[in-house]
């Protein structure tokens, strides 16, 4: 299906929906960027403390002249603050939707590092998993941080990781990054924060999928906002209408009542129990966990079975 058409049926649906991939034009991008660096965002800081704190296990882990695939790679940070712990990485193929972030990323990345092969992969992974051609004997492993994972409701999030697993041979690792439930006003105001860069972040999705349709959809008619769904264990974000209006998309006009919601993005938030069944259906087996101080964040290694 077209991104378009996909738009088009996401708003003319009930409930009305958009995917979170469309979030992250060059704008978006660099708006997720200054999230991370949120006092209120608890995922970066926590997977980060994860990251270096146990970067000598991780690494050790990983094992030498491993090939490293990152979906969803984004600004490349996490894999740069994890590779000097990495023993003589072969290569590292950064995927992502937004090419000119991850072009620009593994630019930076392959100056910092030359002697590393830094392979870039401009892809929408939900699409199509582009992988490297990767001799027999040399270890694979995807690096899957940033809790990327978690905006999959819990078929799709199964569904990806068998395809991470089919591309992969039985020893290969995967390097998950998962948020994990917490007490829900620190995960609300993550996503809701008092300055604003959420808000703006889920309101430049309006203007981010003019690159695919034509559209008079305008931000200043919704407000941000992030609710906890215990149900189902998600933050979910939505854009709320002000007033009733009407707007247009590709022609197609919709009706918005005051008050009613375009969902824009769901963050699912783990457990310990829901890591081990995913990892048992899906074609691994886990091998660590580790978390912040807090328990805020898992950091899990798994084995290709
Ligand atoms: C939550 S951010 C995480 C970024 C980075 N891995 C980190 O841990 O900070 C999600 C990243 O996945 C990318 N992304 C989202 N949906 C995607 C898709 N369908 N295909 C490829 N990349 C996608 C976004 O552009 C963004 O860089």
């Amino acid at each position: 299906m077209r991104v378009a058409d996909e738009i088009i049926q996401g708003l003319t649906a009930r409930p009305r929906t958009l995917p979170p991939k469309l979030f992250y034009d060059e704008l978006g991008s660099t708006l997720f960027g200054a999230i991370t660096k949120l006092p209120w965002y608890t995922p970066t800081r926590c997977e980060e403390e994860v990251l270096r704190v146990r970067a000598a296990d991780l690494g050790a882990a990983i094992g030498p002249g491993a090939v490293i695939v990152e979906p969803g790679a984004g600004l490349c940070e996490k894999f740069a603050w994890i590779l000097p712990a990495l023993e003589q990485p072969r290569a590292f193929v950064p995927m992502d939707i937004d090419g000119d972030t991850l072009r620009i990323a593994a630019g930076r990345l392959q100056r910092a590092f030359p002697s590393l092969a830094v392979d870039p992969r401009v892809v929408d992974f939900t699409r199509d998993l582009p992988w490297p051609d990767v001799d027999a004997g040399v270890r694979q492993v995807v690096f899957y941080p940033g809790s990327t994972l978690g905006n999959l409701d819990h078929a799709a999030a199964e569904a990806f990781l068998r395809k991470l697993a089919s591309h992969l041979r039985p020893g290969d690792k995967l390097v998950l990054g998962v948020d994990l439930v917490k007490p829900e006003p620190v995960l609300v105001e993550a996503y809701d924060d008092p300055i604003g860069v959420t808000a703006a972040f889920n309101r430049n999705i309006l203007v981010a999928i003019r690159q695919h349709v034509e559209t008079d959809l305008d931000p200043r008619h919704f407000d941000h906002r992030a609710v906890w769904n215990p149900e189902v264990a998600r933050i979910e974000m939505h854009l709320v209408a002000r007033t009733a209006h009407r707007a247009h998309v590709e022609g197609h006009a919709i009706d918005f009542a005051e008050g009613e919601s375009i969902h824009t993005e769901s963050s699912h938030k783990y457990d310990r129990d829901r890591l081990e069944a995913l990892a048992a259906v899906t074609g691994f087996e886990p091998e660590v966990l580790w978390t912040d101080h807090k328990g805020w964040f898992a950091v899990t290694v798994w084995r290709r079975t």
